[in-house]
């Protein structure tokens, strides 16, 4: 008789589930066993809500025990929230937990907030630490940029995760919750990480496929790596990303002329400035690092040719020097910075200083320019000039969220350039599901199949042993090859279910 190899069935696995668990307790009467095959929705809804409130929300055998009507929790080192923490991966005993942002951009934020929630680089690990130590997070990464501040986690429920998060935001910035809220976006699974394959491929960016987001993107990875927490979905959601970003760049338009926030910083001084004074404007940078490098190849870029540097230490100036053979590049160190300052007309400043370098006392007493109001740039954040310098009639101050002015223009480019992308994180967005679901479907394949390879020798044995020990070899190979079939043929419909990644409309 042929065997029809689908399987239409209640699901095998649960009653596997069902099997195991009666035989680690005794105790459990039937209808206790019963509870136990239930979803495993049913039995996080009651971790959730409280153990003990309705004798019929057992949770297994181990934890709550029904006798004579009174519930008795049975003492257990662990808690009914760590043992949702802890328990295997696998997609019918736990539900799966669900990647979560919960971002303030520059499309949300302005500077002011932003720049309370910055973390440097190297308060990631602690910061990533500290995320974990939240009841409901499983996994966590810090996306901290002068765009954005976003934290990815895995969080075992949605609603607490982000309540939690959003209330260690809080905690650090000292921005109240309230206030954290109205500005904040939260996205779930598939759209988080599509979000996130955006904003690596620069489609998220002020400046349409900057590169720098990819290499902050990278840096995620690199200083996570090691780092208990970053675990193994958001380390993938991470390095997939990279993988977005760097197809997205190769395989579009998107990069093809595309600026950084310093060319867009150049830009900006050069609206705001006299078209007559753009060849004579004297021209300070402050901070030589990844940033300031880039504001001085626009500069030259845009024809000047001399310009003073300001920064910390002298080795990155001399090196950008050393590049830059035909351009009068003088280095001062940051004493010097107010002298330097009373003697340009522009100053860019780019430093990762978390204080502020030019206050409205020293903007105030520094020699005016003549015929114009003095052009402050300032991309770092936090920001290093303070918002109060802008009251001064001697000045005008610029931030990162004012360079959406040189920006905006070519939005219809803008959006052809994202539509090809998008076709690119649509597919690349599957592929990631695909692999967090299988994640979560190996263990139980591997416990299936190992289950029945059990049940199968076990009865092999049995009949081997009725028939005695004069059968050919021949007919003890055709009965082994027949319980492997049966098996297989069994097995073969619940496989193909759980390696299924979705994308299959019959599944
Ligand atoms: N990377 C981006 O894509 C990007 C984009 C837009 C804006 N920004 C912002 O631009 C700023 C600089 O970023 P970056 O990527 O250029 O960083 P970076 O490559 O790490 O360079 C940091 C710069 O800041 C200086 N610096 C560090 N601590 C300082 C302090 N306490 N006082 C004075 N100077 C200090 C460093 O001087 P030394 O050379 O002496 O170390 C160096 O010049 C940051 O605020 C960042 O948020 C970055």
């Amino acid at each position: 008789m042929a065997v029809s190899s689908s399987f239409a069935g209640p699901k095998l696995e649960t009653l596997l589930l069902c099997n195991n668990s009666s035989s680690t307790s005794s105790r459990a009467s039937p209808s206790q066993i019963r509870i136990l095959c239930k979803p495993a929705r049913t039995r996080r809804t009651v971790f959730q809500r409280g153990v003990g409130l309705n004798p019929r929300c057992e949770v297994t055998s181990d934890v709550l025990v029904q006798d004579n009507n009174k519930i008795e929790l049975r003492a257990s080192s662990v808690s009914a929230l760590e043992q949702l923490k802890t328990s295997a991966a696998d997609r019918y005993t736990k539900e799966r937990s669900s990647i979560v942002v919960i971002g303030l951009s520059i499309h949300t934020t302005p500077v002011e907030m932003r720049e309370k929630l910055a973390i440097p680089e190297a308060e990631w690990p602690r910061a990533i630490g500290e995320l974990c130590n939240l009841n409901h997070i499983e996994e966590a990464a810090v996306l901290s940029t002068c765009n954005r501040m976003e934290i990815y986690v895995v969080a075992l429920s949605q609603h607490r995760g982000v309540k939690e998060v959003t209330e260690w935001m809080s905690k650090t910035s000292g921005i109240p919750v309230s206030e954290l809220c109205q500005h904040r976006f939260l996205l779930y699974n598939n759209d988080a990480t599509q979000h996130i394959f955006e904003v690596s491929a620069g489609l998220d960016s002020l400046v349409l496929g900057e590169g720098q987001i990819l290499a902050q993107v990278k840096q995620v990875v690199k200083i996570g790596q090691g780092v208990v927490g970053f675990g193994r979905n958001i380390s993938g959601l991470f390095k997939h990303a990279i993988t977005v970003g760097k197809r997205v760049r190769t395989e579009t338009n998107i990069a093809a002329g595309a600026v950084s926030v310093s060319s867009a910083a150049v830009e900006l001084a050069l609206l705001k400035l006299p078209e007559s004074s753009h060849a004579s404007a004297r021209m300070l940078v402050i901070g030589a690092g990844k940033m300031g490098k880039l504001v001085i190849k626009h500069l030259v870029a845009k024809g000047c040719t001399k310009m003073v540097v300001v920064n910390r230490s002298e080795e990155r100036v001399s090196a950008i020097q050393e590049e830059l053979k035909g351009v009068e590049i003088t280095y001062k160190p940051l004493t010097e910075m107010l002298t330097c300052a009373g003697e340009a007309d522009v100053v860019f400043t780019s430093t990762a200083s978390e204080t502020l370098l030019f206050t409205k006392e020293h903007v105030k007493d520094l020699p005016p320019v003549v015929g114009n109001p003095r052009l402050f740039v300032d991309i770092s954040v936090p920001r290093n000039i303070s918002a109060c310098v802008s009251e001064l009639d001697t000045a005008r101050v610029y931030n990162v969220d004012d360079l959406k002015e040189v920006v905006a223009a070519n939005k219809e480019d803008r959006v052809r350039k994202a539509m090809e992308a998008q076709a690119i994180i649509a597919e690349e967005s599957k592929q990631f599901e695909a692999w967090r679901d299988s994640l979560e479907t190996v263990p139980t394949i591997k416990k299936l199949r190992a289950y029945a390879e059990r049940i199968r020798v076990a009865e092999l044995d049995k009949c081997l042993s009725k028939m005695g020990d004069d059968i050919t070899k021949k007919t003890r190979k055709a009965v082994d090859d027949l319980s492997r079939g049966i098996v297989n043929k069994l097995l073969h419909g619940p496989m193909q279910h759980l390696r299924c990644d979705g994308s299959d409309s019959r599944t």
